[in-house]
């Protein structure tokens, strides 16, 4: 059956929110409603947009469990957040930052670009590694000056134990950055137990919004220690005050905004945010686990498929293979056939959201296990 909230065409089993996520109904009705407002009255309800902005920052400070809204701010995606922190920090040369070599590009690429200024990227091999969390430590030395993860690997699918990483960064007086977007909106997050100083999430994937609008946390003292790369009127404390000659930064992450905010996006986002908050993180994350506990049971139950993501560390993701044929055909099929996935790492990628059903999550596989028409 489906969920009230989505409104997804019947022929498709969406299982691709490690990718895009579809809107929930409201915020298709808060777009709607606001493109209806723009058209009507433009701007002249600003304040009350204004609220809606507050309210998303809120929304994203309950779900990181921030201490304060004026640490969160509204940025473009995740690659700029990680950008922000790259372009930040005071390297100096012969500094190395810590990562995995499962990362997508966003937590890879900013980090090489710093080459130039002699500041090295270390990747530990988590495929091979009985033990992940060490063999990040294990990269670690007193030239380390930030540690940066995916909280859920993109393509694996492995879960990494951020409040371990976490209590290592700070006992070694190393930063501690978070590229969270595998996992806020399906999982519960705290960013104070992960001793965090930056986390960065876009919208588009669990927290089932549009694409250009995200989250960019930071701690205080994190804040402080990053040059900014992005000026302009509103990143300033005195924000709206135009005719005012001096200026300061804003004391708050809203340093990070340099310009007008997305409105259209804050809409989105803070109708999808809302929908979270009101089934409870908890209740989520129960149901993604669940759905991705009963993909693991069905494929390694069955000797046609091997599983890839490591089943004692899933969160939402859950990559599998065929031992045999033609990935590419496979995935074809699936597409063919309605099932929306990906495929990432040398395998199918599920990332199914909690109002799939187990029904679904059947017929998707019985999909695979039909596999794609001979020749
Ligand atoms: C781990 C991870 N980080 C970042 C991104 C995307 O980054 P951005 O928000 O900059 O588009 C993805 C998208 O697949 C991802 O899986």
């Amino acid at each position: 059956m489906s969920h009230p909230e989505f409104s997804l065409s019947s022929d498709l089993i969406y299982l691709n929110h490690a990718a895009v996520a579809p809107w929930p109904r409201r915020t298709q009705d808060a777009v709607m409603r606001f493109a209806e407002e723009n058209a009507r009255f433009g701007a002249a309800h600003y304040p009350q947009w204004q609220e809606t902005e507050r309210r998303l920052r809120r929304h994203f400070q309950a779900l990181l469990n921030a201490p304060s809204p004026d640490d969160i701010a509204l940025v473009k995606n995740t690659s700029e957040a990680l950008s922000f922190v790259a372009y930040g920090l005071d390297w100096q040369a012969g500094d190395n930052v810590v990562t995995s070599n499962e990362e997508f590009p966003s937590n890879r690429i900013p980090w090489e670009s710093l080459r130039a200024r002699e500041v090295t990227l270390r990747q530990a091999d988590l495929s091979r590694a009985s033990n992940p969390e060490e063999a990040l430590f294990s990269l670690v030395d007193r030239r380390t000056r930030l540690l940066t993860v995916s909280s859920v690997q993109y393509a694996s699918g492995r879960r990494m134990d951020l409040k371990r990483i976490g209590e290592f960064c700070r006992q070694n007086g190393t930063l501690f950055c978070v590229d969270a977007i595998q996992s806020l909106g399906a999982l519960r997050a705290d960013v104070q137990a992960w001793q965090a100083d930056f986390v960065m999430a876009d919208g588009h994937k669990w927290l089932l919004g549009p694409e250009g609008i995200g989250v960019f946390y930071t701690t205080p003292t994190a804040r402080d220690r990053l040059h900014l790369t992005q000026y302009g009127w509103h990143m300033v404390e005195h924000a709206g005050d135009y005719d005012r000659p001096d200026w300061e930064i804003a004391r708050s992450a809203r340093r990070f905004e340099c310009g007008s905010p997305n409105q259209l996006g804050i809409h989105a986002l803070e109708a999808s945010l809302s929908l979270l908050l009101e089934i409870g993180m908890e209740s989520v994350e129960q149901q993604v686990l669940a759905g991705a506990e009963y993909l693991i049971e069905r494929i390694q139950g069955d000797d046609e498929l091997m599983l890839l993501t490591p089943p004692d560390r899933h969160a939402g993701i859950i990559t599998f293979r065929p031992p045999s044929g033609d990935l590419e055909s496979l995935f074809r099929h699936l597409r063919q056939e309605g099932i929306v996935c990906a495929m990432r790492g040398g395998g199918i990628r599920f990332s199914p959201h909690f109002y799939n059903t187990l029904e679904e999550l059947d017929r998707a596989l019985a999909t695979v296990k039909q596999g794609p028409p001979p020749g």
